[in-house]
């Protein structure tokens, strides 16, 4: 690999005590201009960040162990995503692609084309948020389908609008004092190996949901199955071999739209650039 030019020593130095004073400065003015429903994690505003490492307001240095969740594994500030960001931005900072189309929204459609799994015909559309795609996803499904039934698993995330967090399992901490949600989504349970009786296959994981679907939703009412390949908030469930296949097969028998929400899991976060990708091989995919 080659070598990587950091503009900041990736090393923890610290300066001050943690916050330091520029911090806590900042968290005043904070508290006086940002709703209190936007919580934080850590209590150092930071400054500027590179690779692995964050520079905070008052110059101490710290190892960056969230990465924005997660989302900057090339690097805080790689210079590649720098150049094209910089390169985008010089020749126009926005047009709606719904008003005036460009290249770029093209490109990103033909590479995600190319890097998603499949080999069928496959077109992309772009949105500002995970939870804003898989709205539209069910969106499409229904319009598609002509029914209105979404399938959801336990232990499932899918976002913080309101039919995103209807699909959403946990009322703690994600729901509460937000409700009513959307209505149709039915929740059925997910494979879960560590917590599942002892040898249960992903097949027979599957069934034990598809048996729920048909019998108290009923097939031809499901629009969309969503699901994450290998569930995030719901603690990195990885769910049996075999488990997915069957799903998808059951959705391509029953005429039901197979979603794999792969905002968490997916972009090389389980080693391969979707996760849905370890089931690749199968027939059914
Ligand atoms: C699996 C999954 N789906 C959807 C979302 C919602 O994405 P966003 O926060 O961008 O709306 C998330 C966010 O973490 C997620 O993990």
């Amino acid at each position: 690999m080659a070598e990587i030019e950091y503009t900041l020593e990736q090393k923890r130095d610290l300066k001050t005590s943690i916050p330091g004073p520029k911090s806590v400065e900042l968290a005043e003015r904070r508290s006086n201009a940002v709703a209190s429903g936007v919580a934080s994690s850590v209590p150092v505003y930071a400054d500027k960040l590179d690779g692995g490492v964050i520079l905070d307001a008052d110059g101490n240095q710290l190892i960056d162990l969230g990465s924005g969740i997660a989302v900057t594994s090339v690097g805080a500030s790689a210079p590649k995503v720098v150049e094209k960001v910089k390169e985008a931005v010089e020749k126009f900072t926005h047009t709606c692609f719904m008003v005036t189309p460009y290249e770029g929204y093209v490109a990103v459609g033909e590479k995600i084309a190319e890097l998603t799994p499949g080999s069928f015909d496959k077109r992309a559309a772009l949105f500002n948020s995970g939870s804003e795609a898989v709205e539209n996803a069910v969106k499409i499904a229904r319009t598609y389908t002509k029914r209105s039934a979404v399938v959801v698993f336990d232990h499932a995330y899918h976002g913080r609008t309101n039919l995103t967090l209807a699909m959403t399992s946990k009322v703690m901490p994600y729901k509460q004092g937000f409700g009513p949600f959307a209505s149709d989504v039915y929740r059925v349970p997910m494979s879960y190996p560590f917590r599942d009786a002892d040898g249960m296959t992903g097949q027979e994981a599957a069934e034990r949901a598809l048996l729920l679907i048909e019998k108290q939703v009923g097939a031809e009412n499901v629009a969309a199955v969503v699901i994450e390949p290998i569930q995030g908030e719901g603690g990195f469930i990885v769910p049996a071999e075999g488990f997915l296949p069957t799903l998808t097969k059951w959705c391509q028998d029953n005429g039901a739209v197979f979603v794999a929400d792969e905002v968490q899991a997916g972009i090389a976060r389980t080693g391969t650039w979707f996760s849905s990708e370890w089931e690749a091989s199968s027939p059914t995919w």
